[in-house]
């Protein structure tokens, strides 16, 4: 019988994204079936893997080990009754997988009989034949290929990933993502990136409601908000309290940029960090209660102690609580005049947002070209970990257009660079000639109409930089711009 298993539980066992993955199925060299990648083909097609390396079963004794705190613990195992549902649920598939086991080892000992049976009848050649077959069936059965050891190994990697995390689907937009630890199906898809409608987080709201399309969940959390009997008849969950015991699928909207509510929202400051005499950013921490919805690319107005201003955020919506908004410290900006001389760890901050549809095009399975001029960089910053996030893009290229504040986070970006395989960094120095910069980037490109572009810098420097890549065949819909001169 064949093990048939998701690619992205695949992506998981062989430490790899899912766009390369996807990138050996468009090449041929790893064949799947309804999305599926049969045992055997993964053992061909990963023959470098080491599947009897048991990292898996050393992170969750690690874990074990340093949670000599209680919460450590809690947060990063499974719920207890989602992980005895998990292990009741692994139990029955081993007691089903040895109940075929006796059933085939019972027609394994009638074959035998038969074939011993007739061998008593038959003539000389055939006497042969069925010795010869009943010698290789013993044999067979005596001795363990060596296929087979790895294939075991490979199902005890996957049967530890599903007790620890499970795999969920969202329909229609088709997201998927894992949901680890004690994580909510909310917590969960808020950390993939995955944009889901949610309000309070804490059961009060109704606003994170879903269907169950199938699967098992759990409720994890208790909550206020009463679902009616027919909605529970219906499957309906709300996100925000419940987590998968197995891998499900769950109906839900994801939201796009003009789904999301203006919030308001009173913060703290968590840090200001100064890169330069010329750009800082404003670390925020939004309460556990309110957090902030928004898309990678958007923009906030934040105000403390009567000034205010709106800027690009730079975060992950997937970064929890955390907010950075990028600062440049212009003279005529008396937020950022605050910001590098006296705000200071914990002082309230007022958000109030998010603005602009600047966001990512999530549809689209193309290339992607980012380009950041100068403090264009905090957007960028924050589709390019969204995207990560998302696992959206084939392969990334960031170019970082610097002005008078340099390349102020060009560790962060040498990071990424160095961290993943579909990630280029390319910093160009500042420059007065803007015109001969963008002329060398897009001869980079000779295949333009195969990409997406975000740029985000002043509309000027947009309007000069979408003439040279549309003259060097960007299709025109494919240039994505967010100008940060007219929040
Ligand atoms: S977000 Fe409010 S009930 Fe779930």
């Amino acid at each position: 019988m064949s093990h048939l298993l998701p690619l992205s539980r695949v992506a998981k066992l062989v430490g790899q994204p899912r766009h390369t993955l996807q990138e050996m199925i468009r090449s041929g060299t790893l064949a799947t079936f309804d999305g599926m990648v049969e045992l055997d083909e993964l053992l061909r097609a990963f023959p470098e893997v080491r599947w009897d390396d048991d990292a898996e079963f050393r992170r969750v004794t690690e874990i074990k080990d340093k949670a000599f705190a209680k919460r450590v613990r809690e947060r990063a195992l499974p719920d207890k009754d989602v992980l005895v549902a998990r292990l009741n649920e692994l139990g029955g598939d081993y007691a089903a997988a040895k109940a075929l086991l006796l059933h085939y080892g019972n027609v394994m000992i009638w074959l035998d009989e038969k074939i011993e049976e007739l061998e008593e009848n038959a003539s000389a050649e055939t006497h042969h034949a069925l010795h010869t077959v009943r010698a290789f069936l013993l044999r067979n059965l005596a001795e363990t290929p060596p296929d087979a050891v790895l294939a075991q190994a490979v199902i005890a990697q996957e049967r530890i990933l599903k007790l620890m995390s499970a795999h969920v689907t969202i329909q229609p937009s088709g997201h998927e993502f894992y949901v680890d630890g004690n994580d909510t199906l909310l917590e969960a898809a808020l950390r993939n990136g995955v944009s889901l409608s949610y309000g309070c987080s804490n059961g009060n709201c109704g606003d994170c409601k879903a269907r169950v399309v199938s699967g098992e969940v759990k409720k994890v959390h208790a909550h206020d908000y009463v679902l009616k009997q027919a909605e529970k008849d219906a499957g309906v969950i709300l996100l925000c309290a419940y987590a998968p015991v197995n891998d499900v699928v769950i109906e839900a909207n994801v939201a796009e940029a003009r789904d999301i509510p203006v919030q308001q929202i009173t913060a703290k400051v968590k840090s200001v960090e100064v890169f330069n005499p010329q750009m800082a950013a404003l670390h925020i921490l939004a309460p556990r209660s309110q957090r902030l919805r928004y898309l990678g690319g958007q923009s906030i107005q934040v105000r403390v102690n009567g000034v205010s201003g709106r800027y690009a955020i730079a975060s992950c919506p997937c970064d929890d609580r955390h907010i950075e908004v990028q600062i440049p410290h212009r003279p005529d900006d008396a937020f950022a005049e605050a910001l590098f001389t006296t705000l200071k760890t914990n002082d309230t901050v007022e958000l109030e947002g998010p603005f602009g549809e600047f966001v990512l095009d999530e549809d689209s399975p193309r290339p992607v070209i980012f380009l950041a001029f100068g403090a264009g960089f905090a957007p960028i910053k924050s589709l390019i970990q969204h995207a990560m996030s998302l696992e959206l893009a084939e392969s990334m290229d960031l170019h970082w257009l610097a002005d008078e504040a340099g390349h102020y986070q060009d560790n962060l970006c040498r990071a990424w660079a160095d961290a993943l395989d579909n990630f280029n960094y390319v910093p160009h120095a500042h420059r007065d000639d803007l015109d001969a910069v963008l002329a060398d980037i897009v001869l980079d490109y000779p295949d333009l109409h195969r990409f997406d572009v975000y740029a985000a810098g002043t509309a000027t420097q947009l309007d000069q930089a979408r003439a040279h890549f549309v003259r060097h065949g960007l299709p025109g819909a494919r240039w994505f711009a967010g100008a940060t001169d007219t929040y």
